[in-house]
């Protein structure tokens, strides 16, 4: 048997082997080794610090996701203030900027500036001393954040320790700044689960991260597929640079992610070619950009220049021109989504916005609309988010006359039932459980792909189901007869066969789909999974405790005490009571029982394929255990490309990724169920 110092060293190995390889994947993006020798160090790691607790370091990778949920956020003093940036509007007013410059100077000389991309996320420092990462504190005010040390630690590029080749020197102390910011794809996704799981959509990328970031529970930000880019020094004892751009190189070299497509500039011109370039690339970037910021590069001249009202001189943000469009709002609309909530719309002039017709927006909530002071019969200035979500900036123009302020419906607009607003909080709610849009939404969601998948029970069917009093339930469904649909709007005998013969088919669902499609608040595809899972049997998860469920992975104590509620409404379990026996025995997804080759591996798609759909390719892998992610990377296991594949192809290539064409990748799905 090894020693306890001998595990230590081991231990000690690891962790350096593992930071090593953090380093090539997130910051060099170069990883010299696989996904399954990643995660063969990373179990190697857990397995010596589960048997020798003693072993463990604070800054052990495995140690990311840390201690229960507190209160509140700490206060955190930053040492130096945290500075905000003059904007520039245009070219003119960036020449002008270097001009004030030379002036401030007395020189004629062309300045060097580093142009960096200007991210919208969060603004971060982090403190490292003695190379360990000991607070992380929001910007805040400025001269006061929140220390949200528990979440940054799990963001896996943050390194947790710097990182050190060739026993170079470590800083006592090292400031650095950086930007927070949420990936467009996996924006979206969040919305996609947000929505499906009865949560309100987050506005933007940023304040998803904002939101990731402000969570008390870190369980939930490390669910979250957040990114860092350090951009900018604080305090810095034990180490010093000349100039922004070997500061950048310095910190990379440190285990620190740099935004790789800063540029060091000779003059304001090359500045304004960049500002031009990324204009253009913008929409190619993963990650929301609002402009550029131009910093002047000698720290020395930085230092000469100093500041005016919070700004540095020395630096000023040039904004890309945003994609608005002004209109007139018609009306507001209320709508009642599943659980009763209740959304404020705005009904628009129809407007081209970069490149789709806008005619609603989301007004989400009464605050918002109280905060922006939106009426009826305003001109506003509409925006699109992460090009996917119309919103409304602001009022451009009062209606004549002024309509009255807007107010939350005391009735539900659409069963008449009271609406309950508890004092302090944003929602407002139908009580009514029998609701009529309530239910719509329900077996809507009920229905939908990535539930139950009951092809043609469409919103216009579903509507009159509900208001023919036909379906009151979502166990309904299942005893609807032929003469009950025949007769209802474009319903011949064979679309009301077609329709009960969906119904018929979703009673071989499997469990997973059957928890996702009850509309459970908090409980989207994923969490349903793992719940099925875990528990095996719809009879099993009705009865589980608030702690049993969170012993499920992705479960927080706001979701379990959603499931509890959820169960022991009476209502809901009649409901389920009376489901199809068939449907009641649903068994946990396919590969929990199955050989399981494919459980947990990731796939990108890529091409067209010829047999199915991207989205039938989707839920098969799904179906298998597996999951599918839209960009390429190092921890993909596979890539199934189609036909014309794209540049996914090409970087898959150069990652060593397995590439399947189509006919393997049926070969895989074939044999994952045959063997089950
Ligand atoms: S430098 C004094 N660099 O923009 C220097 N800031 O309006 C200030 N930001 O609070 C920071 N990308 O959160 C810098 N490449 C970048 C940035 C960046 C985004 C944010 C940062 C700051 C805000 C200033």
């Amino acid at each position: 048997m090894p020693s306890l110092k001998e595990l230590d060293a081991e231990a000690a190995r690891l962790r350096e082997l593992i930071s090593h390889h953090n380093y090539r994947y997130y910051v060099l993006d170069d990883p010299e080794i696989t996904d399954a020798e990643y995660d063969a160090l990373m179990r190697r790691l857990e397995a010596l610090e589960a048997a020798h607790p003693e072993l463990r370091t604070p800054d052990s990778p495995t140690q990311r996701v840390g201690a229960a949920p507190s209160e509140k956020f700490a206060v955190v003093a930053h040492r130096q203030m945290m500075l905000s940036l003059a904007n520039a509007m245009d070219a003119g007013e960036m020449r002008e900027f270097d001009a004030r410059i030379k002036r401030f100077l007395r020189s004629d000389a062309e300045i060097e500036y580093v142009a960096e991309v200007k991210l919208d996320g969060l603004a971060v420092e982090l403190v490292y001393e003695h190379g360990r990462l000991t607070v992380a504190s929001t910007r805040g005010d400025g001269l006061h954040g929140e220390d949200v040390t528990a979440n940054i630690r799990t963001i896996k590029s943050v390194p947790l320790r710097l990182h050190q080749p060739d026993g170079a020197a470590i800083p006592q102390l090292l400031e650095v700044r950086g930007e927070v910011i949420f990936p467009l794809r996996g924006f979206q996704r969040l919305n996609a689960e947000r929505v499906a799981a009865g949560e309100p959509p987050f506005v933007n990328p940023r304040n998803a991260a904002a939101g990731s970031l402000r969570q008390l529970d870190p369980r939930i930000t490390a669910s979250r597929p957040l990114e860092i880019f350090f951009h900018s020094p604080g305090v810095m004892e034990g180490i010093s640079f000349a100039s922004q751009w070997s500061f950048l190189e310095g910190i990379k070299r440190l285990g620190l992610r740099v935004n790789p497509l800063s540029r060091l500039c000779r003059s304001v011109e090359e500045v304004l070619d960049y500002w031009n370039e990324l204009t253009e690339r913008r929409h190619e970037l993963d990650y929301e950009a609002d402009g550029v910021v131009a910093k002047v590069n000698s720290f020395a001249l930085q230092h000469q220049l100093g500041e005016v009202s919070r700004s540095p001189r020395w630096a000023v943000a040039y904004k890309f021109k945003a994609q608005q469009a002004e209109t007139r709002i018609n009306a507001i609309e209320v709508q009642v989504g599943r659980i009763g909530s209740l959304t404020p719309v705005a009904k628009l002039e129809p407007v081209q916005l970069a490149g789709v017709t806008i005619s609603n927006a989301s007004l989400h909530n009464l605050d918002e609309i109280r905060r922006k002071d939106i009426r009826v019969g305003d001109k506003v200035l509409l925006e699109r988010a992460g090009d996917v979500i119309p919103y409304i900036v602001r009022v451009t123009e009062k209606g004549r006359p002024r309509a009255g302020e807007f107010r939350m419906p005391e009735h539900c607009p659409v069963c008449g039932a009271a609406i309950v607003h508890e004092e302090g909080e944003v929602g407002y709610f139908c009580v009514n459980a029998n609701c009529p849009a309530r239910m719509r939404e329900s077996i809507r969601h009920f229905a939908s792909k990535n539930a139950m998948n009951i092809d043609g029970l469409g919103d216009k069917l579903v509507a009159q189901l509900v208001e023919k009093g036909l379906v009151r339930e979502l166990d309904d469904l299942y005893r609807l007869r032929k003469e009950d649909l025949i007769g209802l709007e474009r319903m011949a005998a064979k679309s009301a066969e077609n329709v009960l013969a969906a119904i018929a088919g979703s009673l071989n669902n499997s469990l997973d789909r059957l928890i996702n499609g009850l509309g459970i608040r908090h409980v989207g595809e994923s969490t349903a999974r793992a719940l099925a899972i875990r528990f095996g049997s719809i009879t099993a998860l009705m009865d589980a405790s608030e702690d049993e469920l969170m012993a499920v992975r992705d479960v927080g104590a706001e979701v379990a005490r959603s499931i509890r509620e959820y169960f022991s409404e009476p209502r809901n379990r009649r409901m389920i009571e009376r489901l199809p026996e068939q449907l009641r025995r649903a068994q946990p997804p396919a590969a929990a029982g199955g050989r399981g080759a494919l459980r947990d591996k990731s796939f990108v798609l890529t091409g067209t394929l010829e047999t199915l759909t991207r989205e039938a390719a989707e839920q098969r892998i799904l179906a298998a255990g597996g999951r599918v992610t839209g960009s390429v990377s190092r921890k993909t296991d596979f890539l199934v490309a189609g036909a014309d594949p794209g540049s996914k192809l090409r970087k898959a290539r150069e990652l060593g990724v397995t590439v399947l064409d189509e006919d393997q990748f049926l070969a895989l799905l074939r044999d994952e169920q045959s063997d089950g």
